[in-house]
């Protein structure tokens, strides 16, 4: 067990955190953000999500807010795809990576996108095999990785089992995503252990929400145990619709904070994330999740 020297951040905060903002952000405000993560540095910024309008209206602007950023050679602009359908509206609009979710818990799975988790990873094949045929990248995710807000508890062998499909399916990456945030670092590293004897480590990303206010250790628990490529949120922003009460994704400013500290290398820049926090609190009208971002504000004060 040894600290990478290098991390990958997945900034999340345009999916995951507007998907679940109760007042509309226009897609103008979105190009923006994602322009201005991709300035300070983060090298993949989930764009948006190809899911049902009526599931998620918050994220019905799909193809205009992919139409209208820049896009800055050597960032992935991912996007979040359920079911073909999904996928070809996300070529359309000219994606190069999509990403396909599912869930190590039943119940989850149901209410998240309306099927089970063998009929999800069914409908994930044919998207696998679209993409590869067309030359995208596809990104595996799965939800409920350590607890699920309906079922409660779940075993890491079910999240090893979902992660060894969707990577046998052809997902380069699987991203765990304790969507309620209930983990706790020993709980978490007894999850990876068992998803890690299923598919390469390096294959494997953490995707922490804050909920309980365990994700920063619980990534530091995951850099141990050898993890280089974490989900993180600008601003904290962020939460599930299905997941009644999760809050937002670990902020991408505190993650940045910490690794600079630890001496690991990430090419993002904490000041132009922190600005770009600003920018999106100041459209939404609220402080950011982020201590690291409250900190920064208080010191320019
Ligand atoms: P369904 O109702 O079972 O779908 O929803 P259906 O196939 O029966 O179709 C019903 C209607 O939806 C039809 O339209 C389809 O055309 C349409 P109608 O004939 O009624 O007008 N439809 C679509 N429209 C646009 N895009 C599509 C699409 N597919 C069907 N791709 C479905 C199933 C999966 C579509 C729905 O449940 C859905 O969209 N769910 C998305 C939920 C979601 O986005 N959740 C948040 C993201 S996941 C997350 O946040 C967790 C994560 O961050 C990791 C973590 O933290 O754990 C990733
Ligand atoms: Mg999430």
């Amino acid at each position: 067990m040894t600290f990478p020297d290098q991390v990958r951040i997945v900034e999340v905060g345009p999916r995951d955190g507007l998907q679940n903002e109760a007042g509309m952000v226009s897609a103008a405000v979105k190009i923006e953000l994602i322009n201005r993560l991709a300035d300070a540095g983060l090298p993949a910024i989930e764009a948006t999500a190809f899911v049902s309008p009526k599931w998620v209206p918050q994220m019905a602007d799909n193809a205009e807010v992919m139409a209208g950023i820049r896009r800055k050679p050597g960032v992935a602009y991912p996007v979040l795809v359920p079911n073909l359908k999904g996928f070809e509206a996300a070529l359309a609009a000219g994606a190069a990576e999509v990403a396909v979710f599912g869930a190590a818990s039943e119940a989850f799975s149901k209410k998240n996108i309306n099927c089970s988790i063998a009929e999800s990873l069914a409908r994930f094949e044919p998207v696998a095999q679209a993409a590869k045929q067309h030359g995208l990248a596809v990104r595996g995710y799965i939800s409920c990785v350590a607890g699920c807000p309906y079922q409660g508890a779940v075993e890491p062998a079910a999240v090893a089992e979902v992660a060894a499909a969707l990577y046998r399916m052809g997902c380069y990456e699987i991203s765990l995503g304790d969507t309620i945030g209930v983990g706790t670092p020993r709980k978490i590293q007894t999850m990876l252990a068992a998803v890690a004897k299923a598919v390469p480590l390096e294959k494997l990303a953490v995707h922490f929400h804050d909920t309980y206010g365990q994700a920063l250790a619980n990534l530091y628990a995951a850099l141990e145990f050898g993890v280089a490529t974490i989900d993180s949120s600008v601003a904290g922003l962020g939460g599930c619709p299905y997941a009644k009460g999760a809050s937002g994704n670990v902020a991408t400013e505190d993650v940045v904070y910490m690794l600079n500290g630890l001496g690991i290398k990430t090419g993002v820049d904490l000041d132009l994330v922190f600005q770009a926090g600003r920018f999106i609190c100041g459209e939404l009208k609220r402080e950011p999740a982020s201590k690291v971002a409250r900190a920064m504000a208080a010191k320019l004060a």
